[in-house]
């Protein structure tokens, strides 16, 4: 059985603070789940993370809005290309109504793909994102004054790769990490792990022609996605498993304050990391205040006042 038993979380590089809180929050029915910032030198950069009301792994999408320092990424192959959400069957209606009224930029074509309704829509920066309709994902729904449970997101579906070549992936999916190739349809390769089905999906786009993405943090693009193990233990037996296949491409376990990251390059060039769920959001807020105040790692926490009066002040 393989370690790593589905996402724990996505992060992508946005335009604004303001308009991606209400692509989450408002449209999507996301909570805020952690407000804080990212130090690289001495600007300030928010670090806002989103999922159902608990925080839990697999839930979890994150977000650097980038146009505060003017970093563009450059869509491309290499990359995460599409955000997968479940939601209920029979509920992309109800969201093609409230993208029309929201004025979210959408596909007029419903795509079906694995038995699986599929709704194509865009983040104000140009992220694709999918809703993907399924009954299979029993975890709790996003529900909001306006969104039902009969529609409400239950969180990441799954992820969509695009990559130049396959074959080494292929192989990397299953040796590496432990996923199954269970179909394939056109370009698209999909694998599961542990028990499968939502949250437990990675899919592959095969795109030979498409230029290789960048891997900077900039606007635009989805700079990587975490899959959820247990504790560093677990890391350090991946990493170790990864250079004995031969992908020497592996960090050390870096310290992100409400887990630990372990970054790793699959075959195909997209960034990977296992992160840890052993420690968690209740650790500087409790369970059912999750994302209401700026919160700052210890060794950041005597210059609140100072960061966020560099910040464009955020409404949720
Ligand atoms: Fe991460």
């Amino acid at each position: 059985m393989s370690m790593i038993k589905g996402f724990h979380h996505l992060t992508a590089g946005v335009r604004h603070a303001q308009e991606d809180v209400d692509f989450y929050v408002k449209l999507l029915g996301q909570s805020l789940v952690k407000k804080t910032v990212l130090l690289d030198g001495d600007d300030p950069i928010y670090h806002l993370y989103y999922g159902n009301a608990n925080g839990d792994p697999g839930t979890l999408v994150t977000s650097f809005p980038f146009r505060q320092r003017g970093v563009q990424a450059r869509p491309g192959s290499g990359q995460v290309r599409v955000i997968n959400y479940s939601v209920p069957r029979g509920s992309i209606e109800f969201w093609r109504s409230r993208f029309d009224r929201m004025s979210v930029r959408y596909d007029a074509e419903i795509v079906e793909r694995f038995d699986e309704r599929r709704q194509r829509f865009y983040h104000p920066c140009g992220i694709e994102f999918d809703l993907v309709e399924t009954d299979l994902d029993k975890r709790p729904p996003c529900v909001a004054g306006d969104i039902p449970e009969a529609n409400a997101v239950r969180g990441v579906h799954s992820i969509t790769l695009s990559l130049r070549e396959v074959a080494e992936s292929v192989r990397f999916m299953s040796e590496a990490i432990g996923f199954r190739l269970v179909g394939q349809s056109g370009g698209y390769y999909r694998f599961e792990t542990h028990t499968g089905g939502p949250g437990m999906v990675v899919a592959f786009l095969h795109e030979p022609d498409r230029m290789q993405g960048s891997s900077v943090y900039g606007e635009g693009t989805v700079h990587h996605v975490a899959f959820a193990v247990d504790s560093v233990d677990q890391q350090m037996e991946l990493k170790e498993k990864f250079m004995a296949l031969g992908y020497i491409d592996t960090s050390e376990s870096v310290n992100r304050n409400y887990f630990r990251s372990m970054y790793f390059k699959m075959p195909g060039g997209v960034i990977f990391e296992a992160a840890t769920t052993d420690i968690g959001f209740a650790i500087d807020e409790n369970p059912g205040h999750f994302g209401e105040e700026f919160q700052l790692p210890p060794w950041l926490a005597d210059r609140k006042n100072e960061l966020l009066a560099r910040l464009e002040p955020i409404s949720v």
